[in-house]
């Protein structure tokens, strides 16, 4: 975002108003009709739009009302030489931020554009600091082993620059958070993050969805439509499940991706919009390149920065917080895992990664029984919530003694260590720090042999 956008038909107008705003330090794009205007902020918003309210086609003040709302939100001064009372109160309420009469008076100008930015700033810093709340700390993705504190550090880094994303990860792992947190934590932030799941879509239907269309471009298409490239102008446009995207689709967006210019369908001249790119997939893109099914320059456009979601069994120190969150949301605060099932959260394996354990806590916590403080979630809960046979469940008790917690704590150690290293007993061991023969003389006393 920067500068003015001032619309004016009128040549004069346009050189001196320009020159005079130019003059005192802004950047200045003039356009002379209302289309134009909008194409124009779609390309790249301004942080002020100067409208004058009578232009071609229509040279109708209603017309240029209608058009007030679509700069939204950088502030818009009205400017007309048919001024009156009403129309001015009818400019205000269609959103302007001001109205000048025409001839306007430089040192008015002058002073309305000085607050009328000043005003665009302060909706920056606060969409900023909203995005910063609601950014990459809070953005839902939790997890505080190394792994994912590098994940969080790069979307940091990545976030407030122009580069292509790819989010590439297991099914479940958090791609579409990324996502969000990227846009939230970027300049972006006060606009559009547009989702776009390229293989829900049928294929025939991807183009106009993508690009919008014009009336009359094909039978249905009774109106132009927009597309969600130029919905996402100014912000994020998130191309979900990219691997699914058709081929003939492909070579379009690699257009897109090339120069920022889309042709809607049954539109004769390109287009241009300022969209930031995100895509996504679980798909292993370089094989896709590797058996033809996916450009090899689409993707290395899309490849401007890659960022890896890790699965649950990159990270299974993460495991105990994660589920620990979930059962507080599906709880209302009010549950509680009992001590085997924070052993059996983490020795369980999890190939369906977040997605799969939120479910299984989400469910669990629907069916657990309830205790005066609330759902108590225990390890067979859990197993029933997923499908697993309950009838193997190793059984500890509930400690309560320190010798109970601590044998507890050792439990899940172990457990956790052995899920992690394939039960392999030597890397175990090394691990937990004891000695092959210490580690196996407490795996019979568990039980676990
Ligand atoms: N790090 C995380 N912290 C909190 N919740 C997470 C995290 N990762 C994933 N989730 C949750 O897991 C579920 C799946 O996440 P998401 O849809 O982002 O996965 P994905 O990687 O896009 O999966 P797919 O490839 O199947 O589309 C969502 O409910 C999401 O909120
Ligand atoms: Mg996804």
């Amino acid at each position: 975002m920067s500068g003015i956008l001032l619309a004016d038909d009128e040549p004069a107008f346009q050189r001196l108003t320009g020159a005079w705003l130019r003059g005192l330090g802004h950047d200045v794009r003039v356009v002379g009709d209302g289309d134009a205007a909008r194409a124009a902020f779609a390309e790249a918003p301004a942080d002020l739009v100067l409208l004058d309210l009578a232009m071609p086609p229509h040279h109708d003040p209603e017309a240029g009302l209608a058009l007030i709302a679509s700069f939204a939100p950088a502030p818009v001064i009205v400017m007309t030489g048919h001024a009156d009372h009403a129309l001015a109160l009818k400019a205000i309420d269609a959103g302007a931020w001001d109205f000048l009469a025409k001839p306007v008076d430089p040192d008015i100008l002058r002073i309305v554009v000085a607050r009328a930015m000043e005003r665009a700033g302060l909706a920056r810093e606060l969409a900023a600091l909203k995005a910063r709340d609601t950014g990459a700390e809070d953005m839902g993705l939790i997890g505080t082993t190394p792994v994912m504190a590098a994940l969080r550090d790069l979307i940091r880094r990545v976030a407030p620059t122009r580069l292509p994303v790819l989010v590439l990860g297991p099914s479940g792992t958090g791609k579409e958070l990324v996502a969000r947190a990227l846009h939230y934590a970027s300049p972006r932030a006060d606009r559009k993050l547009v989702p776009v799941h390229c293989g829900a879509i049928p294929p025939e239907l991807l183009e106009s969805e993508l690009f919008g269309h014009l009336k009359g471009s094909f039978t249905g298409a009774t109106s132009d439509r927009p597309g969600l490239v130029e919905t996402a102008a100014g912000g994020t446009l998130f191309l979900d499940e990219i691997g699914e995207m058709p081929a003939v689709m492909q070579v379009k967006l690699l257009r897109f991706l090339a120069d920022g210019s889309f042709q809607p369908v049954g539109a004769r001249a390109p287009r241009a919009a300022d969209v930031r790119i995100v895509a996504a997939t679980h798909r292993d893109l370089a094989a896709c390149v590797a058996d033809g099914s996916f450009r090899e320059d689409l993707y290395y456009r899309l490849k401007g920065v890659v960022l890896r979601t890790p699965s649950l069994d990159e990270r299974p120190g993460d495991v105990p917080l994660l589920a620990s969150v979930f059962l507080r949301r599906a709880s209302n605060g009010m549950g509680q895992f009992t001590p085997d099932a924070l052993g059996w959260l983490t020795t369980r394996r999890w190939p369906g990664n977040v997605r799969e354990l939120r479910a299984a806590v989400e469910c669990a916590a629907a069916l657990a029984p309830q205790s005066a403080t609330g759902v108590d979630v225990g390890a067979t809960d859990l197993a029933f919530a997923v499908g697993d046979p309950v009838a193997d469940l190793p059984t500890i008790g509930t400690p309560q003694t320190l010798e109970e917690e601590i044998a507890a704590l050792e439990y899940r150690r172990i457990t956790e260590t052995l899920a992690r290293t394939g039960h392999n007993h030597t890397h175990t061991a090394r691990h937990l720090g004891l000695s092959r023969v210490g580690l196996l003389k407490k795996l019979d006393r568990m039980g676990l042999r």
